[in-house]
């Protein structure tokens, strides 16, 4: 979904990078690419800079909270994986018009997140299937699940690419989804 030439010197941005795995995809495939992995979380900055140490060239580091603080522009790719959940739903639409206006033109948003149904009774399914997958591994799915209803604050996927529509990104969609997970996003203009 990212709709560049792998050989263009794409500058990046994955907000709550964690251990670095979309910055990680994105670097490989992207071999000019620039990566910035922003994270609020030092022992998550440590393990990404110590997993992508062989692209160190490649990748800035930087620790703060994209809630509130800047986290730059010039954009061509924003990334997000499970980490926008975070902010609740009055402050996602802010976040993502902070994100927009530090995309350049024809920059892409994608964002890889946990999500909600479209009805109660859709999430709860979703929830009992995650519950199930998650015990099949052998996990205690009710301390997964406890922290997961503690922690975060997922939105219904239409009601986020409704926002991103409201702030003016265009080919706005959803990629990808598997019941409570799904890739969505979209491109300034
Ligand atoms: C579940 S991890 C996901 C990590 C990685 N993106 C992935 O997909 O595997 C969520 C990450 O978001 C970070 N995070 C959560 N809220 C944040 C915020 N407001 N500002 C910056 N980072 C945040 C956490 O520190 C954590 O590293």
């Amino acid at each position: 979904m990212i709709p560049f030439e792998r050989s263009k010197a794409v500058k990046v941005l994955d907000l709550g990078c964690g251990t670095g795995i979309l910055s990680y995809l994105i670097l490989v495939a992207f071999p000019n690419a620039r990566v910035v992995a922003f994270d609020m979380a030092e022992n998550m900055l440590a393990a990404c800079s110590q997993n992508l140490s062989v692209y160190k060239n490649r990748l800035t580091l930087f620790q703060g909270n994209f809630g509130s603080d800047d986290f730059g522009g010039g954009y061509d790719i924003i990334v997000s994986g499970l980490s926008t959940h975070h902010l609740d739903d009055t402050e996602k639409p802010g976040l993502y018009k902070r994100i927009y206006d530090a995309l350049n033109q024809g920059g892409v948003f994608i964002n890889r997140e946990v999500v909600l149904g479209e009805s109660s009774s859709l999430t709860d399914r979703y929830h009992y299937l995650w519950r199930e997958y998650i015990r099949s591994n052998g996990e205690d799915d009710e301390k997964w699940f406890n922290r997961y209803l503690d922690e975060d604050i997922p939105a219904p996927v239409e009601v986020q690419t409704n926002w991103l529509k409201e702030i003016g990104f265009i080919h706005v969609g959803y990629h990808w989804r598997y019941f409570n997970f799904a890739i969505f996003g979209g491109t300034k203009p």
